[in-house]
């Protein structure tokens, strides 16, 4: 697996510090309101768990699920529901929590179809963001990083499902992608 990783963009204890800070901060704008965090799987998991224990506040956890990439590390542009929430979200305060948000198609799909079903409030949280890549109109609440226009893996984000237990995250080895 390391053997495929160009370089270390963040080290596990670059991750752990930056998670800490956003829950800090999400916990100071949300203070005193219960909050359904819905984790987009399987990318957001590592970052799911990990920012839902350092909100120290009452939350209620949830997942849904979205086409991905598949093996291929352009997205097709097509956004499908593969697992939806089974709960009614009608005045409830929801933050999404994603990995990375890359072209924006994902979230801002995700983001349309949860306001229709008109919760209280709806935010988006990601470790992640590439704003060299978008190709839709979508703008994060919480971003971890900036990151280029490298393909990254590990901490939860994947190359054709592998990598995602890597503890770091890496710039995977474009020859790993191209050979593919
Ligand atoms: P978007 O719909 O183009 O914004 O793509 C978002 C999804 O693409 C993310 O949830 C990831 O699953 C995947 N993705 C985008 N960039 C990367 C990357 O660098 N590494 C791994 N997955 C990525
Ligand atoms: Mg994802």
């Amino acid at each position: 697996m390391h053997n495929d990783i160009l370089r270390v963009l963040y080290t596990e204890e670059q991750l752990k510090t930056r998670v800490k800070e956003m829950a800090e901060q999400i916990r100071h704008d949300l203070k005193g309101q219960v909050i359904l965090t819905v984790g987009v799987l399987r990318g957001a998991v590592m970052f799911y768990a990990d920012l839902v224990r350092e909100l120290d506040m009452p939350v209620h956890m949830n997942f849904m699920s979205v086409s991905s990439y598949g093996s291929s590390s352009v997205s097709s542009g097509a956004v499908r529901i593969q697992y939806d929430l089974e709960e009614d979200i009608s005045g409830k305060n929801v933050l999404i929590i994603e990995d990375i948000v890359d072209s924006g198609l994902t979230l801002k799909y995700l983001t349309s179809t949860l306001k229709s079903r008109n919760p209280a409030m709806l935010k988006t949280c990601c470790l992640f963001d590439k704003p060299e890549r978008r190709t839709v109109d979508f703008t994060p609440d919480y971003v971890g990083f900036e990151v280029p226009d490298v393909f990254i893996v590990g901490y939860g984000l994947d190359y054709a499902e592998k990598y995602r237990n890597l503890k770091y995250i890496g710039e995977l080895k474009p020859d790993v992608y191209k050979s593919q």
